[in-house]
């Protein structure tokens, strides 16, 4: 017999909270209707020198017609899924054989799309004949080396930037370890042997120092080398751990902080507790920005509860959250979106974790995405967090839309809450920038303009 507060207890779902939220899409710009991206990328790449916002493919993908579509209109940005991965590019030792990873970057190309490097090191999607039984001094020495040479050397100096090394911290990290414990915490080769019996292999950091020193002498000279992994990008210990992995990665092999790079995997869900805070991020992205390090969001989706509008709602307020971090970022120009389509995701369909539909239709996030990306190419100032929900984070907008197949007017001014009505900020004064409550509207003849995350001025 089950006791009355169990029986209740069963029959309890666990509702997510979905806050209501303000988005961009409900004040003008475009939510119904064909999107093209082309202008409003190529605007953003003039405000901010480079932008790349892209997403996933390979070249035995279902529904090529379709990717030839979305890669021309929307994603301008390509990164193979799989295709470059080691199993697929090293299958036999020392046998190059990038033709699944030159196939993508081949689609890039042929799309007039840019291309980044996923990746030359992870423990996972290794080749059969790995790890074998080498010895340390093999792996540190001749395995990576010979294996990164031959991918960068193969890929080209275009690729805009590489995971050099892909989710090397691990998961029990705490605060307070050095750049080695969270790299021994992950618990897989090569620290340690692949037989699970735990019995240490590599015992220091010079795996991932070598990886970086042979990428950095082969990649081209405006190649980022990054640093990717999941569950970071706030204040996580994970995060942490990753940042001074990069300074000692700086230390020990001399390469310049301004090639160095942290991607931000960012596989998210629209739920309490399932992405970070936006001033988190930020704030992340600015300790970085000191550095002269970059930060990308390298593999964005967010899953949501159900495929409800609210939630979808809150998706596309996650969504935007996480690009305007970028945009509003001085240090982060590479955006991508993990798989281009909810039935072509890793996290399932259900999981509705994309900017598509799985008929192929652009979701709320989708243009939410457009949106901001048009309000910064408009000067506009950075919206507040929208995913905090309307009792924190109200949007006005007035600016111009190109996204959609029609016009919009409309433009931006963004607060914690209404600003002061009908006031203008005169020429130079702020208009704009996180936190910033006064006046968002600029004097005749100026514009709002963004000079960092913190302060947008009005400017001719
Ligand atoms: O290519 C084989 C095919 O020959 C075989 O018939 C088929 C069925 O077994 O498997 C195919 O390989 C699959 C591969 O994707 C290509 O489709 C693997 O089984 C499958 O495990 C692999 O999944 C990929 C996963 O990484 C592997 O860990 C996902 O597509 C990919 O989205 C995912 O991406 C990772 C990033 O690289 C790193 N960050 C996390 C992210 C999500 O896990």
């Amino acid at each position: 017999m089950i006791g009355p507060f169990v029986a209740l207890a069963t029959f309890v779902s666990v509702v997510h909270a979905q806050p209501a939220v303000d988005l961009l899409i409900d004040h003008g710009f475009p939510s119904t209707g064909t999107l093209n991206l082309n202008t409003v990328l190529a605007a953003v790449t003039a405000k901010k020198g480079t932008f790349h916002f892209g997403s996933t493919y390979d070249t035995f993908d279902a529904d090529q017609s379709w990717f030839d579509g979305i890669f021309t209109t929307f994603y301008r940005h390509v990164v193979a899924e799989n295709g470059c991965k080691w199993d697929a590019t090293e299958p036999s030792q020392g046998v190059s054989s990038l033709t699944e990873c030159l196939g993508a970057q081949s689609f890039a190309n042929q799309f007039s799309n840019t291309f980044r490097g996923h990746n030359t090191f992870w423990h996972s999607q290794t080749p059969s004949w790995l790890p074998g039984s080498f010895s340390a001094s093999q792996v540190v020495g001749t395995i990576i080396p010979q294996h990164v040479q031959a991918e960068i050397q193969g890929m080209g100096a275009s690729v805009t930037s590489w995971d050099v090394v892909n989710e090397v911290v691990g998961d029990g990290v705490s605060a307070g370890m050095t750049s080695l414990q969270c790299v021994q915490n992950k618990g897989d080769w090569p620290t340690v042997t692949k037989d699970g019996s735990g019995v240490p292999l590599v015992t220091d950091l010079s795996f991932i120092f070598a990886a970086f020193k042979t990428a950095f002498q082969f990649a081209g000279a405006n190649t980022r080398l990054a640093v990717n992994d999941y569950n970071t990008g706030g204040a996580e210990a994970k995060t942490a751990c990753v940042i001074n992995l990069i300074k000692s990665i700086q230390a020990n092999t001399t390469i310049p902080f301004n090639r160095l790079a942290v991607g931000f995997q960012s596989h998210l869900s629209a739920s309490t507790g399932g992405f970070d805070s936006k001033s988190a991020l930020a704030s992340t992205f600015s300790t970085l920005s000191a550095l002269g390090v970059s930060a990308m969001i390298t593999e964005m989706d967010i899953e949501v509860n159900a495929n409800a509008t609210p939630n979808l709602r809150y998706q596309a307020a996650i969504w935007g959250d996480y690009l305007d971090a970028c945009l509003y970022a001085s240090n982060c120009f590479e955006f991508i979106n993990w798989d281009p389509r909810d039935d072509l995701s890793w996290r399932g369909s259900a999981a509705a974790a994309t900017l598509f539909d799985t008929n192929g239709n652009p979701k709320p996030a989708a243009y939410e995405v457009a949106a901001r990306l048009q309000n910064f190419a408009n000067g506009g100032a950075e919206p507040c967090a929208t995913a905090s929900g309307t009792s924190v984070c109200k949007i006005t907008v007035t600016g111009s839309s190109t996204v959609g197949s029609t016009t919009t007017a409309s433009s931006t001014t963004t607060s914690a809450s209404s600003p002061p009505t009908g006031c203008v900020s005169a020429q130079f004064a702020q208009c704009g920038g996180v936190g910033w409550t006064g006046c968002a509207l600029c004097a005749a003849g100026t514009t709002c303009q963004v000079l960092n995350p913190y302060f947008s001025q009005c400017l001719t």
